[in-house]
């Protein structure tokens, strides 16, 4: 049997869901997707996303691991051998996020050095793109392996390495305990910096004032759909697996609501301090503010450099900070990560948490290679969206199906419902069996069509095949591990 390893106290679980669900997702990714999306017309859709998805979602997760006690594997093994697969997928899935997610965390690190000579100069853009990425023209040409990207990356394997091997108490709640606290402290110096600027007030508003007219357009909602599922780390088997070190008779409802709404508020208050900052930044330099932000994609690389460099006072400081904290929200999120796929090997083959672990973090840096290279970016951005638009997508459906239909959702809440303090209806039911896996084939359908029409972004048909590939191998070899031996049968 697999070790037995537990959460120490509740809120040592807390701070680490917490910590898996505030991530660079809440900094880098919500600031630039809110602005691509138009800033406050973002806003309608993400909350819709957050209470027809995510929460239900996040509350079967919190519930299915309470109750069948393992990782996702062998929670989905335990509703029937049939299904093992739909544990794997999202393991492999996480996996593929995983060798990504650490090397955009290696570049924040990169970037606390730089901070403390804004190295970045006049064209922070250049400096990303050139100096920091070695960015070749297309990604057709590979332009070899950047060594500072592959040192720091390989230093952050080894830190996260170092976490998970030492085990769920003594290793993930004791560094989410260090992490939180002084990520929140961060994140509010940061904020209280960006409401205080001049001209803040113009950039706040664009965040905050809702554009209805975007209601209607698709794009918008795919992109608020995505952001739910990234930002709570919901369909990528962690919360199942981090759920399965609580007692039984664990509060399955209340955690999930304060996981959910933690995350949202930070989100909502960096929001509100990066915007305050753009704000700041187009009323310093005279621009509007739609200019001020050229690529979206480079926000938090490109416009804070710049933001930096016209601060008042307190530039390098602010500079350290900023990324320091977009580094340990990543760390605090990677953890969980490896730890989703690390406790799969533990369970089926028996192996020990330092030989998965091990095994995990070699395959990874392998694995985290390609996006080190001069193409990085174009791989990076490639596989993300395959990974994320149909993937993780299906991955949604799939458990809304398999909890729903086949183990019964109303069973899952006669379970839970008893040992928390608010009780969830049968709304939930209806939610995990018709109206979840309806918007979610929606978007799907939707992705679909758009991808064959326009394909995605610019990149030759050659990119977008390595998109699909990835997204199809994930699936086949989630098949193939399903089909070997236990190490014993359960
Ligand atoms: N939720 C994390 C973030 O917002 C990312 C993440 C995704 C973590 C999936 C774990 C699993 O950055
Ligand atoms: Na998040």
């Amino acid at each position: 049997m697999s070790e037995n390893n537990q959460w120490g106290s509740r809120l040592g679980f807390i701070l680490a869901t917490v910590g898996s669900a505030v991530g660079l997702g809440n900094i880098w990714r919500f600031s630039y997707v809110a602005y691509e999306n138009g800033g406050g017309a973002f806003l309608i859709p993400y909350l819709v996303a957050l209470l027809t998805t995510g929460i239900p979602l996040l509350i079967l997760e919190f519930g299915f691991g309470t109750k069948m006690r393992g990782s996702t594997v062998l929670a989905y093994k335990k509703l029937s051998s049939k299904w093992e697969w739909i544990g794997w997928w999202p393991v492999i899935s996480v996996f593929i996020l995983l060798t990504y997610y650490i090397v955009i965390v290696s570049w924040s690190l990169k970037y606390i050095f730089y901070a403390f000579n804004q190295a970045w100069g006049s064209n922070p853009e250049g400096f990303f793109y050139g100096t920091n990425l070695k960015l070749t023209s297309g990604i057709e040409s590979l332009g070899g392996v950047n060594l500072t990207v592959l040192i720091s990356v390989v230093a952050l394997w080894a830190i996260n390495y170092f976490i998970v091997y030492n085990g769920i108490e003594k290793g993930i709640e004791k560094a989410s305990k260090i992490f939180m606290p002084l990520l929140a402290f961060l994140m509010l110096i940061i904020t209280i910096r960006g409401i205080t600027l001049p001209g803040a007030v113009a950039g706040i508003n664009k965040f905050l004032n809702p554009d209805f007219s975007q209601l209607l357009n698709s794009k918008v909602w795919l992109a608020a759909y995505g952001q739910i599922f990234f930002t709570l780390s919901v369909c990528f088997g962690v919360m199942i697996t981090y759920a399965s070190y609580l007692p039984k008779d664990s509060d399955v409802v209340n955690n999930s609501f304060i996981t959910a709404l933690a995350n949202c508020a930070f989100s909502f208050i960096v929001g509100i301090g990066v915007f305050g900052i753009l704000g700041y930044m187009a009323t310093h330099s005279g621009v509007p503010l739609e200019e001020v932000v050229t690529q979206s994609i480079g926000l938090a690389f490109i416009a804070f450099p710049k933001a930096i460099n016209m601060l008042p006072a307190f530039n390098t400081l602010f500079g350290v900070l900023f990324f320091s904290a977009l580094v340990i929200a990543g760390i605090s999120s990677s953890i969980s990560m490896v730890e989703a796929v690390v406790k799969p090997l533990n369970d089926k083959f028996g192996w020990s948490r330092k030989k998965a672990a091990t095994v995990v973090a070699v395959l990874g840096v392998l694995g985290s290679l390609i996006f080190t290279t001069g193409a990085g970016l174009y791989f990076l951005d490639i596989i993300d969206y395959f990974n994320m638009q149909f993937g993780i997508v299906t991955i949604g459906i799939l458990q809304c199906i398999a909890i729903g239909w086949i183990y019964k959702s109303t069973k899952l809440r006669e379970f839970f419902n008893p040992v928390s303090n608010f009780q969830i209806g049968s709304w939930w039911d209806f939610t995990i069996k018709y109206l979840t896996p309806l918007v979610l084939g929606i978007m799907l359908i939707l992705s679909f069509i758009s991808e064959i029409k326009d394909g995605y972004g610019d990149y030759p048909i050659t990119g977008l095949r390595i998109g699909w590939l990835v997204a199809l191998a994930a699936l086949a070899l989630a098949i193939i591990l399903s089909s070997v031996k236990w190490r014993k049968e359960e």
